[in-house]
């Protein structure tokens, strides 16, 4: 039986300990290096390197294979983070427990540790796909062209756009749809996708996992709408209530936080759905889809 308790921790441990590795590449530590481990090992659930390397095994991959893409969607996320909170962005003053980056450190200083993490990210994968076999090494950078667009402005800035830019009007459901794909979707999408085109999944592969993402990038930030409404804030990590008081669009406002549930619950299935073709080999991302919906932080 599958375990996801332990498997998370098992991955975690894993992925904390390279993360860790890359922070502290650089010495003698500095001012920057200090904000941006702060804000890193800060404690997230790290949940695309998860999807990644859970991805990579189902077709074959290996985990140290893909660990260093592991390491850069994490990079990239936490860098997304720390801008999310600033002052210009969510204005938010807690994120992983912890005060956020920019209350801990200064503003110039959050947004360059932000920075400093996103090129930290293309820096560990160009390096890792120059490293690999030179039969793989197309679709190393296949992959990190995709990376850098599902983290671009067709991808999550976009979504971070129109998440600002929406604030205090109400938008059509389609609409709120296309701006949590982008803002969070596209992100989980990558995580698993690269996982598995590293590893070197077939295309019907590729597909099916293309579908499973989908579904549960749009559950996760379902999930979160409604964890900012009825979430307790010591689990969290991070303050609730704030998507209301900032007038943002979200699924818990739309369709109030029954259908949200009902909505992510139907996401949820159709991601184990396209997993039909899979044995058990998959059921690491069974009981993540499960997770991203049922989870209390
Ligand atoms: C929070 O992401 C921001 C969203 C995209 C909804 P996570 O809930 O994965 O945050 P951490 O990494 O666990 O802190
Ligand atoms: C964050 O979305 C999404 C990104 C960082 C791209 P939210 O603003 O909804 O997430 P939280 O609630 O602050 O974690
Ligand atoms: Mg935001
Ligand atoms: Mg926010």
């Amino acid at each position: 039986m599958f375990d996801l308790k332990t498997y998370l921790k098992d991955v975690r441990t894993t992925v904390d300990e390279q993360l860790n590795h890359y922070l502290h590449a650089q010495q003698p530590a500095t001012r920057l290096s200090h904000a941006m481990t702060y804000s890193v090992m800060a404690g997230g659930k790290r949940l695309r390197p998860v999807l990644c390397i859970a991805a990579a095994e189902i077709v074959g991959g290996r985990r140290d294979a893909v660990l260093p893409l592991a390491c850069a969607l994490e990079f990239i996320h936490t860098y997304s983070l720390i801008h999310d909170d600033l002052p210009a962005m969510d204005n938010d003053d807690k994120r992983r427990g912890k005060p956020t980056c920019h209350v801990q450190f200064d503003e110039a200083t959050a947004i360059l540790a932000g920075d400093a993490l996103l090129t930290l990210a293309f820096e560990i994968l160009a390096e890792a796909g120059s490293r690999c076999a030179s039969d793989d090494q197309h679709r190393w950078l296949l992959t990190i062209a995709k990376i850098a667009s599902a983290a671009g402005f067709k991808g999550m800035i976009e979504g971070q756009m129109r998440d600002m830019a929406f604030e205090g009007t109400v938008i059509p459901q389609g609409e709120l749809e296309s701006l949590h794909r982008l803002k969070t979707g596209k992100m989980i999408e990558i995580s698993v996708a690269s996982g598995a085109l590293v590893s070197g999944a077939s295309a019907r592969q590729q597909q099916l996992l293309h579908s499973y993402a989908q579904n549960i990038g749009l559950a996760f930030q379902v999930a979160d709408d409604i964890l900012n409404v009825q979430g307790d804030p010591e689990r969290l990590g991070k303050a609730t209530g704030t998507d209301q008081t900032r007038g943002k669009n979200t699924y818990a406002s739309l369709l109030g936080l029954s259908g949200a549930e009902a909505l992510a619950g139907q996401l949820v299935n159709n991601a184990l759905k396209a997993l039909d073709a899979f044995d058990h080999g998959a059921d690491s991302l069974r009981a993540i889809a499960r997770y991203v919906i049922e989870r209390k932080r």
